[in-house]
């Protein structure tokens, strides 16, 4: 039995996956978050997009990319034609993890090991989803998908060999963006974002 699988309640790719990572106790993250964010989108879309892990909204509501981070890449999607519903959107994480400070639930980036627990949904999910090219938002979405660490900077704009066999397009995560001090700096950083998602769909 692999790493990826060993402890798992999993019955294969087509079978049991929504119930099976419904019940995910391969990492602490699920006792802190309220329910599991899985992907959505069709059953075979050429392009999938992974992002980190759902945010305070997605916790609340069970679906990925409804709240800020999810509005900057829904712009940039219609913007460059990319129609949402014709797209597979996933996170590399699917439980929020976060801190409670007061009456405010505080975003924490993902350590390693618990990207790489939750990566047997993330390849669950490549192997139905079968997409031609994923665009994966931040770095963690590129670790998980190329095993390769580190800040994005010199990987940003290129594509990389997916350790699932499919091609991986790295940009900017949507909430980095939200982050910038100033709007001229969100600004330059969003055309980024939409010139790369123009680049995946020229790609697919
Ligand atoms: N950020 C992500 O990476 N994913 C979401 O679903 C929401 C915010």
């Amino acid at each position: 039995q692999s790493a990826a699988t060993r402890g798992a309640h999993w019955d294969g790719p087509q079978s049991g996956f929504a119930a099976a990572l419904a019940s995910c106790q391969r990492c602490p993250l699920h006792a802190q978050a309220t329910q599991v964010v899985a992907g959505c989108g069709p059953d075979k879309a050429a392009l999938m997009i992974v992002g980190e892990q759902p945010g305070d909204i997605e916790d609340l509501h069970g679906r990925p990319f409804i709240g800020p981070a999810g509005q900057v890449l829904g712009q940039a999607m219609q913007h460059v034609g990319l129609e949402r519903d014709r797209v597979y959107l996933t996170n590399a994480v699917k439980h929020f993890k976060h801190v409670v400070r007061g009456k405010r639930r505080i975003h924490q980036t993902p350590a390693s090991d618990e990207v790489e627990h939750c990566r047997l949904w993330l390849d669950t999910e490549l192997l139905r989803v079968q997409p031609k090219l994923v665009v994966a938002l931040g770095a963690t979405a590129a670790m998980a998908l190329t095993g390769r660490k580190g800040p994005i900077s010199g990987r940003r704009g290129k594509v990389e060999a997916g350790r699932d066999g499919v091609p991986v397009l790295i940009t900017y995560h949507p909430a980095y963006i939200l982050r910038l001090p100033d709007t001229a700096a969100q600004s330059t950083a969003r055309d980024v974002l939409m010139r790369d998602l123009a680049e995946a769909k020229a790609l697919v």
